[in-house]
């Protein structure tokens, strides 16, 4: 797309490694426009080293690893590609809740080593999901309830679930989207017995589940992360799975991707993916066409259509950046 419409396109080959902060800097500075994956961390230094760079359009919904604040304040427009893969990694999330709640890889690894010798009433014990046997219905614990969170929410009335969720800023929209009881953190994270998290990182969710929130949840309860590694501070997770604090995990990320905390691995009650939660071919190639399609509106200097910080197109930074009387400075009349 990119080509076709002419623009010279440099595709980093880094053979199988991402850029690391040098050759960040020095593509920054070259490009007009940077087409970034999640992978790469681009920061303040980066983009007050990148004084003609029009735009940065994020090849991923989450953009924590672009910093925000500093390309708003340097006029630098800083897009995303929401909603295409909203339902993907909504599916991943209950592939993870229901292979950890069940046991699904640790049964697998048990057939395949040859360890099924007899069947009985104790093998591979898990959760339970919908209200089996025990008539109890289960309770989905949802923290933050966006794109992501909702369509999880959607997806557990099929198991008869009830669900609540932590959206502190609009209660409102939980209640109204008839899915959901608003509930604070706390009664969450004790009540549920599945626990799933949809926030993005920013400094207030970074570690938002630790030791103490850990330890206030039910022993039979399930963890699943689809967001972000650094919401849960691995290393308390990993204390809190090794001593029964809670059963299982199932997570897509991590805290220091892609290595994992020491030990993680070594737990047979987790399910663990590198990051796949929207790695399905219709949506990733969605996911491309809009982050392409956001490159080049930044390139033309017209407002990229997933922009997170469209009010950059009315200040003077930005005006300045492709050499535009500013929206706001007052236009001469003669
Ligand atoms: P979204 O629609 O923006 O939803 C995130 C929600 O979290 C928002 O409604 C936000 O509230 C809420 N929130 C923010 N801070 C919170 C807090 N402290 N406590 C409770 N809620 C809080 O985003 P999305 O499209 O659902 O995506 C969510 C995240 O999933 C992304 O940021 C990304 O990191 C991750 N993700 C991962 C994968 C993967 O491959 N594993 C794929 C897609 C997305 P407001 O409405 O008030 O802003
Ligand atoms: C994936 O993690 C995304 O944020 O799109």
């Amino acid at each position: 797309m990119l080509a076709s419409a002419g623009a010279e396109v440099t595709v980093w080959s880094g053979r199988g490694e991402a850029p690391g902060p040098t050759d960040l800097l020095t593509g920054l500075a070259q490009a007009d426009v940077v087409l970034s994956l999640l992978t790469e961390r681009i920061g303040d230094e980066m983009l007050i080293a990148a004084p003609h760079l029009l735009g940065v359009a994020n090849h991923a919904v989450g953009h924590d690893n672009v910093d925000l604040e500093a390309a708003t304040r340097l006029g630098i427009p800083v897009s995303n590609t929401p909603d295409v893969l909203t339902e993907t990694t909504a599916d991943l999330t209950w592939a993870l809740l229901l292979a950890a709640g069940r046991r699904v890889v640790e049964a697998d690894r048990f057939m395949r080593l040859g360890h099924f010798q007899l069947w009985g009433p104790q093998l591979l014990l898990g959760e339970d999901i919908s209200p089996g046997g025990d008539h109890r219905r289960k309770t989905l614990g949802i923290v933050g309830f966006g794109r992501i969170g909702k369509a999880v929410a959607r997806r557990a009335q099929g198991f008869d679930m009830r669900v609540v969720a932590h959206h502190p800023t609009s209660p409102n929209r939980v209640l109204e989207s008839g899915l959901a009881e608003p509930v604070g953190l706390g009664t969450l994270l004790r009540e549920s017995d599945f626990v799933s998290l949809h926030v993005p990182l920013t400094a207030e969710t970074h570690h938002m589940i630790g030791a103490a929130e850990l330890a206030t949840m039910k022993s039979s309860a399930v963890l699943v992360n689809t967001s972000r590694g650094a919401v849960i501070d691995e290393a308390a997770l990993v204390d809190a799975l090794g001593d029964g604090q809670i059963a299982a995990a199932g997570l897509d990320v991590y805290e220091h991707e892609p290595a994992m905390a020491a030990g993680l691995a070594e737990l047979p009650n987790t399910v663990l993916l590198p990051h796949i939660g929207s790695a399905a071919r219709g949506t990733r190639e969605a996911m491309a066409i809009i982050a392409a399609t956001n490159a080049m509106a930044m390139l033309r200097g017209t407002p990229a259509p997933q922009c997170i910080n469209p009010a950059i197109y009315a200040s003077p930074e930005y005006a300045a950046r492709i050499g535009r009387p500013s929206a706001s400075e007052p236009r001469q009349t003669n």
